[in-house]
């Protein structure tokens, strides 16, 4: 695709980064270089496979999936099954997917990509624990300049945490990780709790996707139905949070979204705070403002975005 941007998706499948990469093959101003699963939600094995489920869903089996970290840097691997299922993609019924896994390791092939393109022209979308960006980072130091920007779903501050009071789950699976890229100087846009809280998948938007009458239009409301009970309980909300398709809405239409360059450091050493992200958005300090920080949404817009897309998809 001449022009498009060209990114690649880090993810651990997972409703909601199911529903951002069904976003992103579907939307012509992006070229997917390739898909790197990573552990979080599920185990890998799940996370690498529920991937190629959503590919073939999408009609698009010729994608590059590749699977990387089975496990944090330092940590042991906190998965989040109360929220996603024991599949990590509860709801509809997928087929076992029948794409390959491609054999290099997605690390490798982070590096590699970055290494060969020109600087500048790849992005990458984390949508998970940031595990196999900070191997790829501790690989091959170059790739950092080379990278255009990382637009990641992570982190929360005036929102608090979801998995503990103070961190949300993808910063909390893997701190150090997520350390090492707020540090590496690459320009970052966050998406944190604070906006994708905002994204809610109210029954009147999951029936969207339903009336598609398209596969995929059925497949994503019954993803969003099973996850979005977990949310709903715990927020008393009609609706719960679509995190993930916030980063790649954002590369198509970022005029949805608002925010600010901030200081954003990660806590690595306090039980109680741990994998907080600490954002200086009243710029109280004079740390280095390593992150664009969104922090408001145009909910309506961003679904109709989501559901003209994926109306696009068999
Ligand atoms: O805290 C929300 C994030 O954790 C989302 O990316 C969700 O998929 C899980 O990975
Ligand atoms: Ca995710």
């Amino acid at each position: 695709m001449a022009g498009a941007r060209k990114i690649i998706i880090d993810t651990d499948p997972g409703q909601d980064d199911a529903v951002a990469i069904l976003l992103a093959l579907a939307s012509p101003e992006l070229e997917v270089v390739g898909i790197t699963a990573v552990a979080g939600n599920v185990p890998l094995t799940l996370t690498e496979k529920n991937a190629r489920k959503i590919c073939e869903l999408a009609g698009r089996p010729e994608t590059l999936v590749f699977a990387g970290a089975d496990r944090p840097l330092e940590r042991k691997l906190v998965t989040a099954e109360h929220v996603h299922g024991k599949t990590g993609l509860d709801g509809p019924d997928l087929p076992k997917p029948e794409m390959p896994l491609q054999d290099k390791n997605a690390v490798d092939f982070i590096v590699e990509t970055l290494m060969a393109a020109a600087p500048g022209e790849i992005t990458l979308c984390p949508l998970g624990p940031l595990t196999n960006i900070a191997l790829a980072m501790r690989q091959e130091p170059a790739i950092v300049p080379r990278i255009r920007e990382i637009v990641l779903m992570g982190g929360g501050f005036f929102e608090g945490g979801n998995i503990t009071p103070t961190a949300e789950f993808n910063i909390y699976v893997d701190p150090e990780a997520a350390d090492i890229v707020f540090r590496s100087g690459v320009p970052i846009t966050m998406m944190p709790l604070d906006v994708t809280h905002k994204a809610l998948t109210s029954r009147v938007r999951v029936d969207a996707f339903r009336e598609l009458g398209t596969r995929t239009g059925e497949a994503t409301a019954q993803l969003l139905d099973f996850f979005e009970r977990f949310d709903e309980e715990k927020y008393g909300t009609d609706g719960g949070p679509l995190h993930d398709p916030c980063v790649i809405a954002w590369l198509i239409r970022p005029e949805l979204f608002s925010g600010r360059d901030c200081n954003v450091e990660v806590e690595l050493q306090s039980e109680l705070t741990l994998g907080m992200t600490v954002v200086d958005w009243w710029r109280v300090t004079d740390r280095p403002k390593n992150a664009f920080v969104v922090r408001e949404i145009d909910a309506d817009g961003f679904f109709g975005l989501l559901t003209e897309r994926l109306a696009t998809l068999p």
